[in-house]
């Protein structure tokens, strides 16, 4: 498994897998301007040969304190080998390395809950999501760390669409 952070000149590369692995939704200005240079993030994809068939992004916030998890997508012929979890697993430790104190997501908790994402129930998502979603938003402390003081989750402007919350 090749699993490594993407260069600049693979941009187009990754935003062209996102129709392929969310078909339902058009994230593609979304992750172009993530790993475009709107936001600091870690941008890994696993790779197989040369070409990209996953691929996450962490977006760092909260002085450095903090990160937003995904998109995650892993092309469907590609899914349940493991690449998922590699990714996020790869980029928890980079981040775990990089000193950071709470990584948050807004996913399915029965994925999520076993990297040791919980509910998030004090800080709130930067715009307001469906009741129905609100066991999705959960976060993870990292061992020895504290939780953030934050009561509203801040992120880089490309996150900052309420579109992208509200369902
Ligand atoms: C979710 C996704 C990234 C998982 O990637 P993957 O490489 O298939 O995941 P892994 O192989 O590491 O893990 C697969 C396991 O996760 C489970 N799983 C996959 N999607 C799941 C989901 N939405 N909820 C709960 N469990 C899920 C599978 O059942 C599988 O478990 P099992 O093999 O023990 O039964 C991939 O399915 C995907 O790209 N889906 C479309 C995009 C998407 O929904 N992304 C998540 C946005 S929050």
């Amino acid at each position: 498994m090749t699993i490594r952070e993407t260069r600049a000149d693979e941009a187009a590369a990754i935003v062209a897998l996102y129709p392929l692995m969310f078909p339902d939704e058009d994230l593609r200005p979304l992750v172009s301007a993530l790993i475009g240079g709107g936001a600091d993030v870690v941008s890994l994809a696993h790779f197989e040969g040369d070409t990209p068939v996953g691929h996450v992004i962490f977006t760092l916030g909260e002085g450095g304190d903090a990160a937003l998890l995904g998109p995650l997508g892993v092309l469907p012929d590609h899914q349940r080998k493991g690449i998922g979890t590699a990714l996020i697993e790869a980029g928890l430790a980079r981040l775990r390395a990089a000193n950071l104190r709470q990584v948050f997501v807004l996913g399915d908790p029965g994925y999520y809950g076993r990297f040791g994402f919980s509910e998030e129930k004090r800080i709130a998502t930067p715009y307001p999501i469906p009741a129905q979603w609100r066991s999705a938003w959960q976060s993870l402390v990292f061992a020895e760390k504290e939780a953030i003081e934050a009561t509203t989750l801040h992120v880089p402007g490309p996150w900052m669409d309420a579109a992208l919350w509200n369902g």
